[in-house]
């Protein structure tokens, strides 16, 4: 604080709530908060897509030219600022109706027959809007730019607009939160991106003869951290690089790990208005009654409350890790123990689970979809909740299970590995069937000694992973910029 701080503009895909499809719009919907009480000037940049319910933003530009090579798009501004729950934090919603929607667009970045294949221009325009936009109505010192539907930002920066003296100072951070989504697309597409063919060689745009919007990140950008300290070593060997390990190891002296925080605002069962009951370490009694409930809603027999209840909130991909629940399910299943599931994506695991419950009638119930209020019930009424992921770059849901006082299962991996230990939770190192149900099998032994699991329960419920310290670290790598 009475620091002059540097104004920070991040400029993403997601935006909790207004668009999400998984942990990147939770992080955008409370790290800008959390370094606004730092003392720090933010705006947010997220394109203006579906019905997102923003009547409270106002258009206050009709028209910006954005500027494409020798195209030229233009897109409407919107804003949202102060009072409207984002504290002092500006929202600015890109609007181009053929590229973002609202119609014709099914999902953020896709429909049932795939990516949509103008990703790259929707894209690029993002990024080359936030530029305009700092320029018009939010001058940024920071560009903070996340995953690779950002990453074409600071290559615009420093090629398109080197010698621009509006951003002559600017410095540019890149955030992976995953690196299995690079942003790949066919090289002649590169021209439509307003981007010049001489980038395209291997040092630079180009990946195996395509072009890499996350790879242009890494090479463009001042620093890169990932969403946890083990995740930032993990991306740097074979195993997990995706490829992209070799220039990840070239650029470790500006790569960082720092771990994402929870908005407890959101994620707390003491005041949770999704909860039929609440509970809190002081006293669990609503857990029990969210629990029945949980089983209620599911579909699930009522004396199953008396065995223990696996939870599962996801994506489903492959990087989940839910190949290992398939193998194992008749092994788990023939003990007395239930499990609720929520998620949608890959239709294999749509397939899988939905075939785990029709073999387990009355031990699964899976709901394909999304649904926010459903992923908290289940969060407060299971008593254990399943990560195996194969990767995992920070994950949030183990996060917020600890606070639920369901106990996490997990594979040792990326952010996993940092917030889950023996205290608190289960990890399995190998990524193998056998493993995972040892685990899940341990973690069911525990539960039937009641003192014991519930004084587990009320150490993960303790442990205070918010914003605050992680705001810390980005500003610190900020001012370093
Ligand atoms: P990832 O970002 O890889 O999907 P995270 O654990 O970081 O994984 O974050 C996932 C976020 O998305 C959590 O807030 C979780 O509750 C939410 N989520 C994922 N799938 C669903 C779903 N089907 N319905 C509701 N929320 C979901
Ligand atoms: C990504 C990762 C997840 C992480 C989230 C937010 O989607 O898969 O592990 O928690 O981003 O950083």
């Amino acid at each position: 604080m009475g620091m002059l701080r540097s104004r920070v503009m991040m400029v993403s895909s997601e935006v909790s709530p207004w668009a999400k499809s998984g942990g990147l719009a939770d992080v955008l919907g409370a790290l800008p908060k959390a370094l606004a009480d730092l003392g720090y000037h933010v705006a947010v940049v997220v394109p203006r897509y579906m019905n997102a319910a923003d009547s409270a933003a106002t258009r206050v530009i009709d028209r910006m030219p954005v500027p494409l090579g020798d195209r030229q798009v233009e897109v409407g501004v919107w804003e949202m600022s102060g009072a409207s729950g984002v504290g002092s934090v500006s929202l600015y919603f890109v609007e181009n109706a053929a590229l973002y929607g609202p119609q014709d667009r099914a999902g953020l970045y896709g429909d049932a027959e795939g990516d949509y294949p103008d990703n790259h221009i929707r894209f690029a325009v993002l990024a080359r809007a936030a530029l305009e936009i700092s320029r018009h109505l939010f001058h940024a010192d920071v560009f903070h730019c996340h995953d690779w539907q950002a990453s074409l930002l600071p290559v615009f920066l420093r090629e398109t607009l080197a010698g621009d003296p509006e951003f002559s100072a600017a410095r540019t951070l890149l955030t992976i939160h995953n690196l299995g989504y690079q942003g790949l697309f066919d090289a002649p597409l590169l021209s439509e991106t307003g981007l010049g063919d001489y980038l395209f060689n291997p040092s630079q745009l180009e990946f195996w003869g395509r072009i890499n919007f996350l790879k242009a990140g890494i090479v463009f950008s001042d620093a890169i951290n990932t969403v946890s300290r083990k995740y930032a070593e993990e991306i740097q060997t074979e195993e997990y690089g995706f490829g992209l390990d070799g220039l990840l190891r070239e650029r470790s002296r500006v790569l960082s790990g720092i771990l994402n925080g929870v908005d407890y605002t959101n994620w707390n069962p003491a005041t949770d208005a999704h909860l039929p009951a609440r509970f809190s370490p002081e006293n669990l009694e609503g857990k029990r009654e969210c629990k029945r409930a949980l089983l209620n809603e599911m579909g699930l027999p009522e004396r199953s409350i008396d065995q223990p209840l696996l939870g599962i909130v996801s994506r489903f991909a492959t990087q989940k890790g839910f190949d290992l629940i398939g193998e194992i399910a008749p092994r788990i299943f023939e003990r007395d123990v239930c499990l609720v599931a929520l998620g949608n994506g890959e239709l294999r695991y749509e397939t899988l689970f939905a075939g785990l419950q029709a073999d387990f009638p009355d031990k699964v119930t899976v709901k394909l979809g999304f649904s926010d209020p459903l992923a908290h019930r289940i969060e407060a009424g299971s008593d254990i909740f399943l990560m195996p992921s194969q990767y995992e770059p920070c994950g949030l849901n183990q996060i917020y299970s600890l606070k639920y006082g369901t106990v996490p299962v997990v594979r040792a991996t990326g952010g996993l590995d940092d917030t889950i230990d023996e205290s608190t939770g289960f990890k399995f190192a190998d990524y193998n069937g056998d493993a995972l149900l040892a685990a899940v099998r341990d973690a069911c032994q525990a539960w039937e000694n009641h003192n014991q699991w519930e004084a587990r329960m009320v150490r993960g419920m303790r442990r205070d992973f918010s914003w605050a310290p992680s705001a810390q670290a980005y500003s610190e790598l900020y001012e370093r910029l």
